[in-house]
């Protein structure tokens, strides 16, 4: 991910997609947007992963989230691909585009080429990133996986959580947080203003040290 860094506004681009054409930053419009890459149509673990992606689409609409993905084939490809990703998920309907990239050229402006990856003519392909943008379009996460590892997307959602959570309240999530649980109050925060934020309550942990660092408060509303 070499120019792309977090708090960016994200290259916009025009491109082809399996719901026609989109100009990215228009077609994210006031949602939050999930952008995920695959290596190539019709190669399985990318199919078991649009296919999760489908099945959990709900969840990523209840958190006003547009999903797009992008696989460098052509749209013709990704279309026949999507009936495969279909009937191996079980799914009745795919509900969100796949860009194509034949050229490499989104691929290339969001840094997510793997130089490992080689197609059977010797095209580099697309590693397994994901890229979580906001609604002011700018880059909230980047995560790079190998072309050998399927992601995880309750971690995604869960990922999703926390930073919807944080944009908005001065609070962080720990380790493992998930929706609900106790989160920490952010170090720039004095304990006086803390104590107007967090009206339930805040707790300052002893540690050896002394310093008082680590406060934690209910998962604020
Ligand atoms: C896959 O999606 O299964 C895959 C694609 C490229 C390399 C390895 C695995």
């Amino acid at each position: 991910m070499p120019n792309l860094k977090l708090g960016d506004v994200v290259p916009d681009f025009k491109a082809d997609t399996t719901d026609g054409s989109i100009q990215f930053h228009d077609w994210i419009g006031d949602s939050w947007a999930v952008l995920f890459s695959h290596p190539a149509d019709f190669t399985p673990v990318c199919t078991t992963e649009l296919g999760r992606v489908e099945s959990m689409s709900g969840e990523f609409q209840k958190r006003g989230i547009k999903l797009i993905a992008l696989s460098c084939d052509d749209v013709e490809s990704h279309k026949g691909w999507i009936e495969d990703i279909k009937a191996y998920n079980n799914l009745s309907a795919f509900s969100y585009p796949i860009i194509s990239d034949p050229k490499r050229e989104v691929a290339t402006l969001y840094g997510m080429m793997d130089p490992d990856e080689k197609d059977a003519a010797g095209m580099p392909l697309t590693c397994r990133a994901v890229f979580v943008i906001g609604a002011d379009k700018k880059l909230k996460l980047a995560i790079l996986y190998p072309a050998t590892t399927g992601r995880n997307f309750d971690e995604i959602l869960r990922v999703i959580d926390s930073l919807q959570l944080t944009a908005t309240k001065k609070v962080a999530t720990p380790a493992d947080w998930k929706q609900g649980g106790s989160c920490m109050v952010i170090p720039s925060v004095k304990n006086e203003e803390a104590e107007k934020l967090f009206p339930k309550g805040f707790k300052v942990h002893d540690v050896p040290s002394g310093k008082q660092y680590i406060r934690t408060t209910e998962q604020p509303e």
